[in-house]
């Protein structure tokens, strides 16, 4: 191993990795784990660590590390090569974005949905896309117990590792507000809240085995901008079940920190979808939504393609318990300054 890290010239110290997950380093924990195989490990731990020269020869030394190093580089960062993700809803809407994203990183993308066809479909569609990565299609239904079982399974059955979750199947109701049904509670909490849960729940095994401290497995729920600040629009069941999803996102990263797996969320804006395809897919109505968000225009694939590959790279790797705000500052926008008026008197 040695020899394939040149010894630093400018110190005389050689840099080797001290195993094929503990990469150099040039910040934060991994540079501490392997360095400590390495002859400024004593400098590290001295106390004079702190001291300007010791810093200067720590940096001399990781700055001299091969170009090839792959600590900090976008691929290092940002590939998902050799990683299993699973995405709920992924035939469609945010959830096609998300696996294509993933897919271009270099995973292996498993789709599920109730339409187990339209994922094959979407699947063998990404697939001649010609990106690195691969997908499969299945059926998988997260609005019972019985197809949150029967999904995991089908999961176990294609993995024995799933480096990636990301929950994103949801559902919603609109109504207003004197009208809103009963029964539109519990459709839209069983799939976007309890489905959510309970899958994560069943899969969280095969989660552990893909585990590992230096690149921890990761949970990204799809929660809502609209769990987040108070903006009902007659979707009352959904605007409640995705601050639960917020809170199950911030509940569980606490409790899986420890077993090495993040649990982050995305709180998407306005994107294209079969959800939002009311307000959405129509060209004009579409730059109406846009006009409405700060930043002038709906999300885009890439938008969500980003995030997940941050929060799903080594990159994102000490990430957790984040809720994203991906709405072009809706969550941000507040009414106009309340001393406005008493300006303009
Ligand atoms: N689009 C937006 O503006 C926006 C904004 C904020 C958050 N979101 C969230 O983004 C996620 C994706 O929604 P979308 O906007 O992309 O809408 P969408 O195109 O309607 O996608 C929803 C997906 O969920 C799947 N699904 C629904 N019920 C399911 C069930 N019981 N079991 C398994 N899969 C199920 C659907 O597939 P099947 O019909 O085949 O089951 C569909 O692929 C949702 O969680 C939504 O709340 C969307």
């Amino acid at each position: 191993m040695v020899q394939c890290w040149p010894t630093n010239a400018a110190v005389g110290i050689p840099i080797h990795p001290a195993s094929p997950h503990t990469y150099p380093q040039r910040s934060g924990r991994g540079t501490v784990m392997r360095a400590a195989a390495s002859p400024i490990a004593p400098l590290i731990r001295h106390r004079d660590a702190s001291t300007p020269a010791c810093r200067h020869l720590i940096s001399a030394t990781l700055n001299h590390l091969p170009d090839e190093c792959p600590s900090m580089t976008p691929d290092a960062l940002f590939s998902l090569n050799g990683k299993t993700a699973l995405v709920t809803g992924g035939a469609t809407g945010i959830g096609r974005m998300a696996a294509e994203g993933l897919m271009h990183a270099g995973a292996r993308v498993l789709i599920a949905s109730r339409k187990g066809e339209a994922c094959e479909a979407v699947a063998a569609e990404l697939n001649a896309i010609g990106c690195s990565g691969q997908a499969e299609g299945f059926a998988g239904d997260v609005s019972t117990e019985e197809g949150v079982n029967a999904l995991a399974e089908a999961v176990n059955a294609r993995c024995e590792a799933l480096h990636i979750l990301m929950n994103n199947a949801g559902t919603t109701w609109g109504a207003p507000l004197e009208e809103f049904p009963y029964k539109g509670f519990d459709r839209v909490f069983s799939v976007n809240v309890t489905g959510m849960f309970a899958l994560t729940q069943r899969l969280l095994p095969l989660l552990r085995q893909a585990a590992h401290a230096e690149d921890p497995a990761r949970i990204v729920n799809v929660g809502s901008v609209m769990g987040e600040i108070p903006m009902g629009d007659g979707a009352y069941s959904y605007a409640f079940s995705k601050s639960a999803v917020h809170q199950m996102t911030r509940i569980l990263a606490k409790e899986l920190a420890g077993d090495q797996i993040t649990v982050n969320a995305l709180a998407p804006g306005p994107f294209v979808s079969n959800m939002t395809a009311f307000a959405t897919a129509d060209e004009n109505t579409r730059e109406r939504v846009g006009d409405g968000v700060p930043v002038g225009r709906v999300g885009r694939a890439e938008d969500i393609a980003g995030s997940l590959q941050f929060l799903c790279g080594r990159g994102g790797s000490y990430v957790t318990g984040a809720v994203i705000p991906l709405s072009g500052g809706i969550n941000v926008s507040t009414g106009p300054s309340i001393f406005e008026r008493a300006r303009e008197a």
